[in-house]
């Protein structure tokens, strides 16, 4: 069994702005997760190149549009290589296996008589590729997503049946499992409920598309085409490609990540899609919030867009993923400021896990040769350890159900208590005197073996933060053994050497 994560794939109109980044650095914390905690991950991501909007841009820069889609989607490789970003598999929809199971997909649609000639008229918002209500039926009506002018279309096009799907995505969008947050998931319940349309799935103006068989002067319509992109992910390396194929490969997926504006599209128009195909239906979609940056939209014509690139030259990307990771509930709107960024980078990672292992480590080493401390009587005093345990237990539990944020306080929250309990002990008073050696040494103990917790806790959300910590207690950690049973407590071996302290990450200052 394989668990299949989701990224939106993303247009290749720009490069990657924060939003795409802030969406890939959660499915990778997830798939990191998932990894550790034993399971087979196929963590898919990539690019979605076709339609009038890719079309366009690359006209306006006067290229050719496959150049076009070279440049930006190595743009994106690129960058996911900078941000270290553990994906499986990498989709481009100009891909020639990608174009095989469209055509694949829509014989099996139109085998099930779900395949219609008509004709759409409506307001279009390029922007969005898609359809959109225009109140008033005026010219000049804006995309509340996009600003920009909406554009009439009147031409034929293939429909597909999702009218005949009523029933069916009822019952699916019914259970509370399938979409989160619970929000999201009213939005659509009454999106459904006014009864659905049928959709168009071919497009006649644009060139920059899969032809659909048999038809003239059709291509398909963008999201029809990049959609199918999660299916053929599953099966991109193999020889023989068939949808068959990726359903061995484990097809459904577990979870679809994506933005709250793409939530339709995700949760309502490719179940149905699916269904007519004879496919199974993901198991969730998860609709995010969106990011705005010190309270405002970000916009290129607000000129306020935040360039990650920047910020992870600056910054560097453990900071980043923390701040996003830790400070957005996942589903609800985030806003990235700059004062709360430094601030909680100091105190989370700088000051509270930063110090707790500076100091401990500088006070074990001076008192006990360099090394760790015996835990002589360990069993006398489980504080650290009680609270270890209920972290590691109630971390997993919050990771499972996608809070990353509680799972992140949870690590948290152990520092502080591990700080809190070493101000308590006091060991620098005690070990004045021969006789408390003994006690010195486990709380010393405990401490380490606490931290050593934190920094494994940290390894899917921070990896490198968390391989810093490791390497500070002696090089602990070993990836070839079960991460879960390295959670356990009293796996600090006494004796074992500890390198001179260094800070594992550098306090940030104010812009
Ligand atoms: N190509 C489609 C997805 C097809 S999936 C088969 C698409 N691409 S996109 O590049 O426009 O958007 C990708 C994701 O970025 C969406 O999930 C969208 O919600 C997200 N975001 C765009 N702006 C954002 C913010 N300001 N904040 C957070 N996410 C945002 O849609």
């Amino acid at each position: 069994m394989s668990f299949i994560i989701t990224t939106p794939l993303y247009y290749v109109n720009d490069k990657p702005h924060l939003g795409s980044i802030y969406t890939t650095l959660i499915c990778d914390s997830i798939a990191r997760f998932k990894r550790l905690s034993g399971e087979n991950v196929i963590f898919i991501t990539g690019v979605d190149e076709h339609g009038l909007k890719i079309q366009r841009t690359a006209s306006n820069k006067g290229v050719d549009p496959q150049l076009h889609c070279d440049e930006i989607s190595n743009i994106f490789l690129q960058s996911w290589k900078d941000w270290d970003i553990t994906y499986n598999k990498f989709v481009r929809t100009t891909s020639k296996t990608h174009e095989y199971f469209v055509n694949e997909f829509y014989r099996r649609v139109k085998k099930s008589d779900d395949i219609y000639m008509g004709v759409q008229k409506g307001w279009y918002c390029v922007g969005c590729e898609e359809f959109k209500d225009n109140p008033d039926n005026s010219p000049t009506y804006k995309c509340p997503i996009h600003k920009k002018n909406l554009e009439w279309k009147n031409e034929e096009n293939l429909f597909f049946k999702l009218s005949k799907y009523q029933s069916q995505i009822e019952d699916l969008i019914s259970q509370p499992s399938f979409i989160q947050p619970k929000e999201r998931r009213n939005e659509i319940i009454n999106f459904v409920s006014k009864g659905l349309n049928d959709f168009s799935i071919s497009r006649t103006n644009v060139s920059w598309g899969i032809s659909v068989p048999d038809i003239e002067n059709h291509t398909f319509y963008v999201w029809f085409d990049a959609l199918l992109g999660y299916v053929s992910a599953t099966s991109l390396d193999d020889k023989d490609t068939s949808l068959q194929e990726s359903i061995k490969n484990g097809w459904p997926a577990d979870i679809h990540l994506i933005g709250k504006d793409i939530l339709r599209f995700h949760a309502v128009y490719w179940p149905a899609m699916l269904l007519s195909a004879g496919m199974e239906m993901p198991k969730k979609v998860f609709g995010h919030g969106f990011l705005t940056r010190e309270g405002q939209k970000m916009g290129k014509s607000l000129g306020n867009v935040l360039d990650p690139n920047l910020l992870l030259s600056k910054y560097g990307k453990e900071a980043v993923r923390w701040y996003l990771l830790k400070d957005i509930t996942l589903g609800s709107d985030g806003d990235f400021q700059n004062k709360r960024f430094v601030d909680i980078i100091n105190n989370d990672l700088a000051n509270t896990i930063g110090n707790l292992l500076n100091r401990t480590s500088s006070m074990s080493r001076k008192w006990f040769e360099n090394r760790v401390p015996n835990n002589e009587n360990l069993n006398k005093d489980n504080t650290l350890e009680l609270h270890s345990n209920e972290t590691v237990a109630n971390y997993k539990k919050h990771f499972n159900s996608y809070e990353l944020d509680l799972a992140a306080n949870n690590i948290l929250n152990l520092a502080i208590n591990t700080n809190l309990y070493l101000n308590e002990k006091q060991p620098w008073i005690l070990i004045k005197d021969e006789e408390n050696r003994s006690l010195v040494s486990t709380i010393i103990y405990n401490v380490l073996e606490s931290t050593r917790i934190i920094g494994l806790l940290l390894l899917p959300l921070l990896p490198d933060l968390s391989s810093k910590i490791d390497h500070q207690l002696g090089s602990l950690y070993d990836d070839k053994k079960s991460w879960n049973e390295q959670l356990n407590w009293g796996k600090l071996k006494p004796k074992s050497i500890l390198p001179v302290p260094n800070p594992i990450i550098d306090k940030l200052e104010y812009e």
